[in-house]
Parts: structure tokens; sequence; C-alpha cells
């Protein structure tokens, strides 16, 4: 079958092309409206959502090289994310719907990041952890079977991105500022100690840290700001690191698939294989287009569904948050 993938969760707007599991288009639209504000304005990504969606669909099936006719599934995220972004990619697959009559199913854009992994890694079967990790969402889950899911853990407060990102702002990073801290993290010899987060459980906890670190910027304005990146990510990264291997000792799992723009952090990703050979766990990271949002995992997951459930109804309403546990598209 062939897919036309819709996501507008966030801040970026993304249409993807799918024939099976092979992606024959992934465009990203990023907002750079968003930077000069230090973070996402909801009511801006909205109508950039609405402007882009159009000509970028137009765009994805140039890349593909079909045409409209012959796509067999429509696919749109439907939640979570911010309510007013996610309403124009809905409406929107919903339009192109009543006026072809094409299949139509909406996604849980946390089962998106899901299949993101499996678009990677074919071979990547439950079950498995997953850890996603980006602006918005901190979660540990457990991939029991397909579709059977059970969420060990997410952030009380901030998310790891959110927290790296308002820390990045106080130092002049911009936005989003993880790439930057990243960068400047390598140039350290002396990373800053800042308190590592340890909530109950497998939850996650990133406002402590972050006030931490504002605390000790303020207080010792001459350290060096690649020190203070280093300290923040070692910090940042060792709670990721707890929580899965905590995870994988209570679950006996042997693979761990990676979702989420922090995901893409060259140093969690070795910090995590690390962790995996000594704890007998394999990494699947996907390549930094697949970790960070995007349609063709939102395409993929809505296939899937299609397969197991058939169609969704056109009335099928945007939730800001669920649980996957919760799944009822
Ligand atoms: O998944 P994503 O693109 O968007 C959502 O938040 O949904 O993730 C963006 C987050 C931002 O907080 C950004 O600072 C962080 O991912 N990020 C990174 C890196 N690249 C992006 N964090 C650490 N290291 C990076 N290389
Ligand atoms: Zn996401």
């Amino acid at each position: 079958m062939i897919v036309l993938g819709i996501d507008t969760s966030c801040d970026d707007t993304s249409v993807a092309v799918l024939d099976e599991n092979k992606i024959l288009a992934n465009l990203v639209s990023s907002h750079l409206i968003h930077t000069e504000f230090g973070g996402v304005v909801p009511e801006y990504a909205s109508r950039a959502h609405s402007q882009l969606l159009y000509p970028l669909t137009m765009q994805a099936l140039n890349t593909a090289g079909i045409s409209f006719n012959d796509l067999d599934l429509i696919a749109a995220t439907a939640g979570p994310g911010l309510m007013g972004a996610l309403l124009c990619g809905l409406s929107f697959a919903k339009g192109l719907v009543c006026g072809s009559g094409k299949k139509f199913r909406a996604v849980n854009h946390m089962e998106g990041h899901i299949y993101s992994s499996v678009l990677a890694n074919p071979q990547l079967e439950p079950p498995f952890l997953i850890l996603l990790v980006s602006g918005g969402h901190t979660e540990l889950m457990h991939v029991k079977n397909w579709f059977q899911y059970s969420e060990l853990g997410a952030t009380l407060d901030d998310a790891c991105g959110e927290a790296i990102d308002k820390v990045g702002k106080l130092l002049g990073l911009g936005y989003p500022a993880g790439p930057a801290i990243e960068k400047l993290a390598l140039k350290s010899n002396s990373p800053i100690a800042l308190p590592r987060p340890n909530p109950k459980g497998l939850d996650f906890s990133y406002s402590g840290l972050k006030t931490a670190a504002r605390n000790y910027i303020l207080a010792n304005p001459d350290t060096p700001i690649e020190d203070i990146a280093a300290g923040l990510q070692e910090a940042a990264f060792a709670h990721l690191i707890d929580r899965v291997t905590r995870a994988v000792d209570k679950l006996s799992v042997t693979k761990l698939a990676l979702a989420g723009g922090v995901a893409v952090n060259k140093h969690l990703r070795e910090k995590l294989r690390i962790a995996g050979r000594k704890k007998g766990f394999e990494v699947y990271a996907p390549s930094s287009g697949l970790c960070t949002d995007n349609a063709a995992m939102i395409a993929a997951a809505g296939l899937a569904r299609y397969r197991r459930q058939g169609q969704s109804k056109l009335d099928v309403s945007a939730f800001d948050r669920t649980s996957l546990e919760e799944e009822s598209l």
C-alpha cells in the first residue's frame, strides 16, 4: 500500500510518502520563527502548519514520483501534541479523505516513534524498550508485543530537551540549544558537577537539574561555558542511563530503541552503548531524521494500525494527552 503520512504535533510540519516499509519521501519543514522566541509559540506553529501543509504535500508527492491518485491510505497524527497544531494536520487529512474517498487512519504520535525504530531497523522485533527523549517528552516504554505497550516511566516535570533548551537560553545559545550544548561539551576538560536527578521508580525529573544549573551559572559567572555544557549533559544523560539500566534489570530485555531529538546526541548514544555492553542490551538508534518528529513514522504506524483495525472514523478528534496504553483511535 502507498501511504501519505502527516505530522503537525508540535512545531515541525512533516509530510511523507511510504510504499510499505520503503520511504519514498519524508519532508520536514521547521519554522524558524520559534528561534526568535527561544521556544515554540503554539499560535505561530498552527499558522505555519496551515500555510505549509498544501505545498509540502505536493512536494512530497513530487519527491516520491507519484500522483495523489496513487495513494491508498492517508494517515495523520491525532495526538498527543499541541491542540491547535494537531488540528491543522488532522483537518487537512480529513479534507483530503472527504474529497477523494481514500482510506483514513488517525495515529498516536508516540506509536509513530515506535515505528520510526522499525523503519530504521526492519529486523527489530518486540519485546524491546524505547526511550523517547525530546523537547516535549521523556518517556521509557516497554513494547511487549506489537500494539502492546506499557509505560515504565515518564517525566514528572520538564522534559530532558526542554531543560537543556532552558539552560541553553540562559547561556545565550539560542533555540533549540541541544546541538550547541553537544558541540561545546566536546571542548570541556573539567565539566561542572551538577546533582543527578533521582525520583522514585522509573520516572524522570529535570526541573531540579535545570534550577541547579541556573543557580550555578548565576553564582559562577566566570565558569567556561563548555564546562557548564558538559556538566549539564553528564547529569542529564546519567539520569536517562540510570532509568534504562534499571528497566533492563527489571524486565530482562535485550533491546533498546531510541527516539526523539535528544537521542540524536552522539555522546548519549555512546554512553548507552557502553551501558548496553555491560548489561547485555543492544541499542537501536535511528538516523537523526527518523529520531526527530517526522511523518514517515506516522505513515508506518498508520499502515500497521490500518491492517490491524481498519480505518479510523472521520469524527475522530485531536487529543493533547493520552497514554499509548489507552489507545482508542
Ligand atoms: O524530537 P524533537 O526534534 O522535537 C520535539 O521536541 O518534539 O526534539 C527537539 C529537542 C530539543 O530540546 C533540542 O534541544 C534537542 O531535542 N536536541 C538535542 C540535540 N539535537 C536536538 N539535545 C541534545 N543533543 C543534540 N545533539
Ligand atoms: Zn515526537
